[in-house]
């Protein structure tokens, strides 16, 4: 199994066991009440309203739409929309005249984001089937793009860099919420497939994401923490996936960290034609 399907496994078991009822799946980065990365991201005005089966799939590591600013009519797309919470929290922002889409390659998370869209009843939402990495929309088509705990999922980040440029219109912003390491992180960690999964393993390192994001085109890049990880969080998330966690967690503690990364894709892009 390559990372991609390990990705995909794990998530359309959590859709499941959502689906299923199930009031908390306990595991990392699935939203249960001790995760220190998913715990607590929505205040409770936000999400009054909402179906329990969109907050309770809730499996990011920010509020991107809290802190994205979004306005009526404008065009958003959610790279990793999950059970669709961020994505119902856009299409509200954006109001009849916008369009609020959710992109998501695992089935499961689509049938259940798709159910939480019908029990909101709310029509200016789509989600859609397919991979960051390729995504299934034309150029310069949208105004924001918003994302919570996914591009460090990725195997090929800078890919869906590219991706994230070109869907946006000139001037569109690049608005997520993501998993950022500050500083070393020991080999054996980087190498755990289980952590890769738990959004911990695959993070970019801050420098990295800025570096990444300028060579993919986007301007006016800023990466702002949002949540700091100290070392009861870092044995929290490391316990359980075969990591000798009281030698490990000294050695991350403070260097992962929760972050809103905000960019820009220039007015003019350089090529001549605008
Ligand atoms: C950590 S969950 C976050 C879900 C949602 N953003 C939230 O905040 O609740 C990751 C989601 O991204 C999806 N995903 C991961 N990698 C992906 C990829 N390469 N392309 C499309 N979807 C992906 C998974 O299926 C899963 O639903």
């Amino acid at each position: 199994m390559d990372v991609k399907d390990l990705v995909r496994d794990k998530y359309a078991q959590l859709a499941i066991r959502v689906a299923e009822g199930a009031s908390c799946c306990a595991a990392s980065c699935c939203g249960g009440s001790a995760d220190p990365i998913t715990s607590g991201l929505y205040d409770e005005a936000q999400i009054a309203g909402l179906p329990p089966d969109a907050v309770q799939a809730s499996l990011g590591c920010g509020n991107p739409t809290a802190l994205a600013e979004l306005h009526p009519g404008e065009v958003v797309l959610d790279l990793g929309s999950g059970g669709g919470i961020d994505v119902l929290l856009s299409a509200k922002r954006v109001g009849p005249a916008g369009r609020a889409y959710g992109l998501d390659m695992t089935d499961e998370m689509l049938a259940l984001a798709r159910e939480n869209q019908r029990k909101a009843g709310v029509a200016n939402v789509e989600f859609l089937k397919g991979e960051i990495e390729r995504i299934p929309l034309p150029d310069d088509s949208v105004d924001v793009v918003i994302s919570n705990c996914v591009i460090n999922l990725s195997g090929d980040k800078d890919r869906v860099f590219a991706e994230a440029f070109r869907v946006l219109r000139p001037g569109g912003r690049f608005a997520v919420s993501d998993v950022v390491v500050q500083g070393d992180i020991p080999a054996e960690i980087r190498r755990n497939m289980e952590l890769w999964v738990g959004c911990v393993a695959g993070a970019l390192e801050r420098d990295e994401y800025v570096s990444k994001l300028a060579r993919a085109g986007f301007d006016a890049i800023r990466v702002e923490p949002t949540r700091v990880y100290d070392i009861e969080d870092a044995r929290a998330f490391l316990s359980g996936h075969g990591v000798d966690v009281d030698a490990a967690a000294p050695l991350v503690r403070d260097r992962f960290m929760s972050a809103f990364i905000r960019a820009r894709k220039p007015l003019s892009t350089g090529h001549g034609s605008d």
